[in-house]
Order: C-alpha cells, then sequence, then structure tokens
C-alpha cells in the first residue's frame, strides 16, 4: 500500500469510527436478537410442521446405498470423477485443504487497496471461479446418475434386467461399468467369466456374504439373469 493510500484509509476510518456506534452493546444487541428469532422460527415450524423421518436404520441390510447430503454433493461428485484410488485423497483433502489454507492467508498475501471487486480481477475472478466450479459439481452431484444406477448403455430388452439388479442394491457390493463398490467381484464382463446358469445360481445362493436373492420373482430374476449374462 502506498503512504498516501494508507494515510487516506486511516482518516476515512477514523471519520467513520467518530460516526459509528460501538460493537458492544449495538451490534452484539441486534445479533443475539435475531439468533433468537431463527431459533424460534425453526422451533415454531418443528412443532407446526414436524420433520420427516426417514425409514428405521436396519443394521441387517447389506444393499443400502448411502447419499451425502446436499451441501457435500461437490465432494461426492469430486470423488465420482477421480477414479484412480491414489489421486482420491488428493481430490478429498489436499485440494479442499489448500483452498481454505489460501482463502485465510488472503489478508497476507493481498495487501492492495482496493475494495472495489472490479478493480480486483484476479481475486474476482477466483471467487467467481470457485462458487461456479463448486455449483457445478454440485449439480452433477445432485442429478448425475446415484450410485444405485448403471450408467451404461444396453439393447432395450436388458433394459428391465438392469433396472432390477439397480433397484436390488447389487452395487453395494458390485462394480457394474463405472459404478458399484468392491466388496464382490466386478460383474462388468461376467458373460465372460461364468455361463448364464452360474450366474443364476450365485444369485439365487448368495455366495459367502452375498445375500441370497431366490426370493425374487422368476420373471425378474430371468431379466436380471438376462442382462447380466449379456455383459461381455
Ligand atoms: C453384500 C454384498 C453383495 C451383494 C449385495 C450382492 N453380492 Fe453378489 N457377490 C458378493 C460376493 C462377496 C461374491 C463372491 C462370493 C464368493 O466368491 O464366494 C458375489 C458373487 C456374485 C456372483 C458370482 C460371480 C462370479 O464370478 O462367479 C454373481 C453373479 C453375483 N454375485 C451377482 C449379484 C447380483 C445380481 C446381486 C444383486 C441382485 C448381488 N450379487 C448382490 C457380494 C454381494
Amino acid at each position: 500500500m502506498k503512504p498516501a493510500d494508507k494515510q487516506a484509509y486511516l482518516e476515512e476510518y477514523e471519520l467513520l469510527k467518530k460516526k459509528g456506534k460501538p460493537f458492544f452493546p449495538y451490534a452484539v444487541m441486534k445479533d443475539s436478537a435475531m439468533m433468537l428469532l431463527v431459533a424460534a422460527v425453526i422451533i415454531a415450524m418443528s412443532i407446526v410442521l414436524g420433520a420427516e423421518q426417514g425409514p428405521k436404520a436396519d443394521p441387517t441390510s447389506t444393499t443400502y446405498v448411502p447419499r451425502p447430503e446436499w451441501y457435500f454433493f461437490f465432494l461426492f461428485e469430486l470423488l465420482r470423477v477421480i477414479k484412480p484410488p491414489e489421486l482420491v485423497p488428493i481430490a478429498t483433502i489436499g485440494i479442499p485443504t489448500i483452498c481454505m489454507v489460501l482463502l485465510l492467508l488472503l489478508p497476507f498475501y493481498d495487501r492492495g487497496p482496493e475494495r472495489n471487486p472490479i478493480r480486483r480481477p484476479i481475486a474476482t475472478t477466483a471467487g467467481v471461479m470457485t462458487i461456479v466450479a463448486m455449483a457445478y459439481l454440485t449439480f452433477l452431484g445432485a442429478t448425475g446418475g446415484s450410485p444405485t444406477e448403471i450408467e451404461m448403455e444396453v439393447a432395450p430388452r436388458y433394459e428391465a434386467g438392469k433396472e432390477i439388479v439397480a433397484g436390488a442394491g447389487c452395487l453395494a457390493c458390485h462394480k457394474i461399468g463405472e459404478n458399484g463398490g468392491t466388496i464382490g467381484p466386478e460383474l462388468t464382463h461376467i458373460a465372460q467369466l461364468v455361463p448364464r446358469a452360474a450366474i443364476v445360481r450365485s444369485v439365487e445362493i448368495g455366495p459367502d456374504i452375498m445375500p441370497s436373492y431366490r426370493d425374487l420373482p422368476p420373471k425378474k430374476l430371468n431379466e436380471l439373469a438376462d442382462f447380466l449374462s449379456s455383459l461381455d
């Protein structure tokens, strides 16, 4: 900052300080009143409207696919985009931490006297780009294929089976295409490895920790097997 700028700033500050009101009790009073008001509104809404509760937690479920809260969708999407396992810590911990540290250090490396956003192009661009990137990732995370979806082009006659597999929670353990877990073997090319009858047997028996799906109606089991035995 140039000495003249500094002088002008300090004079203006002195002037404003004389005109202004002290933080305590004025600002503290206002903040407290607003906080009480917001809390009262939330309490009133919870009494009048109630809160929706999801289904009861089921600790025996092996097919539950967790989804993050909306404000973590951007991280969730980052995780979906970045596939190699060795890059995951960089994406989920490294990048956000670096951004946060840069933000914390901002007063130390940006000492310019300018406050007008138009005359601070670098800061403004960085800020706008961060907001746009987070909004875009949040949107993708919220709308993009959920982990219970199989993102794969299949012939129309396999669509029904694909939906059944997606809905039955197989992705909690099996990777099919882009999505799915790693507890069970990947099924993306299962038809290359085992014949259809063996797929049906696995689904009916539920080997090892896999639950048995023998209660599926025969028609659904058939469609499911049609789809899986088309994956080569
Ligand atoms: C709780 C996790 C889990 C779920 C849910 C699950 N599986 Fe499995 N599945 C496994 C495991 C683990 C194996 C390997 C078992 C073994 O090798 O003994 C397996 C094996 C299989 C196999 C045999 C693979 C092979 O190479 O022979 C098929 C086919 C299969 N699962 C299909 C499905 C389908 C279809 C669904 C959904 C309807 C499903 N699984 C749901 C864990 C799961």
